[in-house]
């Protein structure tokens, strides 16, 4: 890393959300938590130019060619200035036509292009990609509901992770192989890894702090004159993995496979090139599918389906925290008892939030093969699978 770039992650780590957590604690004990202008603004402008003349910096020194690493971190370091300066509302998409943020913005796309992601910080930064230093990952604020929600929901990515890596290579053994079996069972252990930290997070992550100090760092900001939506936690292709290789979801699917393209240059580029390659396979389901008429009651097939359906049932438990819990607890709970005026900034991809329910319902009912009139899940098809079991 260059020295503009190490002052730049050295300031991101300290001063940054030190004065992020100052303004939070000002906005905080307001009647109304959500009204954050004119609040703090002295803070708000140390905070605008300390990280004005590192961007300053960087972007003059121009694309050093140090590597990915070292440009994926820039990316991230300006991303999460760019995303506090949203949140303090700095700026705001819906009243400008293009980024206050010249410097920043040019930086980040940039660097963007450069490693092939969108210009903005992205769930890797935060999350699987986030270096700590003696400890401590990078975060907007130190308050310790960050730092839970932060760490559980990389915990959460990296068991998807190792869940979907462990079913990726049955591919090449074929379902009935009966070496599979570690698999699965590697799979349906990291799942219910998954499980125990989406539990987790209910019990102890704290609504309002959630809420208020912590989820508007995630909103959609422009970049140049782009508006690009915030990140989530949903942003690896681990979870989309799981997807297409059980055959819950499939990318022939019209509102499955916009999801796809929309997220990919959300996701790390070799992400990116993993979620290509399981799109090109026969999922699991489709396998066992082709035996069942003629072999359904045979040991080497019922035995690896046994597992399978284990498998679906337990990712269809994670939909199912997600949606009933953590959605419903931490988003749609404290939207409802928020002023109507200030609706419009609750998500992160943008629309509202009803618009964003039903498509979360929808990747619901594809992961918990729930029956639908209007689109095709693999309700029918896991049916009949799991009467042979
Ligand atoms: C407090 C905890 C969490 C809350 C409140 C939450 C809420 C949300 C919301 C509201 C979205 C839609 C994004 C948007 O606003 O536009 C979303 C997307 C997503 N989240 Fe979470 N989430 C949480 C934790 C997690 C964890 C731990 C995981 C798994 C590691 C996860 C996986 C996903 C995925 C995969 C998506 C993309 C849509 C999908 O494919 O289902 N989330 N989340």
């Amino acid at each position: 890393m260059s020295a503009a770039s190490q002052a730049f992650d050295r300031w991101i780590r300290s001063s940054f959300p030190q004065m992020n957590e100052e303004l939070e604690e000002l906005y905080y004990v307001r009647d109304d938590r959500a009204d954050v202008e004119g609040v703090g603004d002295a803070i708000k402008a140390a905070l605008r130019d300390e990280g004005h003349a590192h961007v300053l910096a960087l972007w003059r020194e121009g694309n050093t060619g140090e590597g990915f690493d070292s440009a994926f971190e820039v990316l991230g370091n300006v991303g999460l200035y760019m995303a506090a300066l949203r949140r303090h509302e700095l700026t705001n998409p819906a009243r400008e036509e293009r980024s206050p943020f010249r410097e920043a913005s040019s930086l980040a796309l940039h660097v963007g292009a450069s490693i092939g992601m969108a210009p903005r910080f992205a769930t890797a930064h935060l999350a699987t990609r986030n270096r700590a230093v003696r400890g401590v990952r990078k975060s907007f604020t130190f308050l310790p509901d960050e730092f839970l929600f932060i760490d559980e929901n990389a915990r959460g990515i990296l068991a998807m992770q190792r869940a979907a890596d462990a079913l990726f290579r049955i591919l090449p053994l074929g379902v009935t192989n009966p070496v599979a079996d570690v698999q699965f069972a590697a799979a349906a252990d990291a799942l219910r890894e998954a499980i125990a930290i989406n539990a987790r997070l209910f019990d102890t992550l704290d609504v309002d702090r959630f809420f208020w100090s912590v989820r508007p760092y995630y909103k959609p900001y422009r970049v140049g004159r782009q508006e690009y939506r915030g990140a989530n936690a949903g942003d690896f292709s681990g979870i989309n993995e799981l997807d297409l290789l059980t055959g819950l979801c499939r990318a022939s699917d019209p509102h499955y496979a916009q999801l796809l393209v929309d997220k990919m240059l959300f996701m790390l580029p070799e992400d990116q090139a993993r979620l290509r390659e399981c799109m090109r396979h026969t999922s699991l389901m489709d396998e066992f599918l082709a035996l069942a008429d003629v072999h359904g009651g045979e040991a080497w097939f019922r035995s690896p389906l046994a597992a399978f359906v284990e498998i679906c049932d337990l990712f269809a438990e994670t939909a199912r925290q997600h949606h009933a819990m953590l959605v419903e607890r931490f988003i749609v709970g404290p939207a409802a008892r928020m002023n109507e005026r200030h609706m419009a900034g609750v998500t992160a991809s943008g629309p509202p939030l009803d618009v964003l329910l039903r498509a979360l319902q929808l990747l619901h009912d594809f992961r918990t093969a729930a029956p639908r009139k209007d689109v095709e899940t693999r309700s029918i098809d896991l049916m009949r699978l799991r009467a042979l079991c």
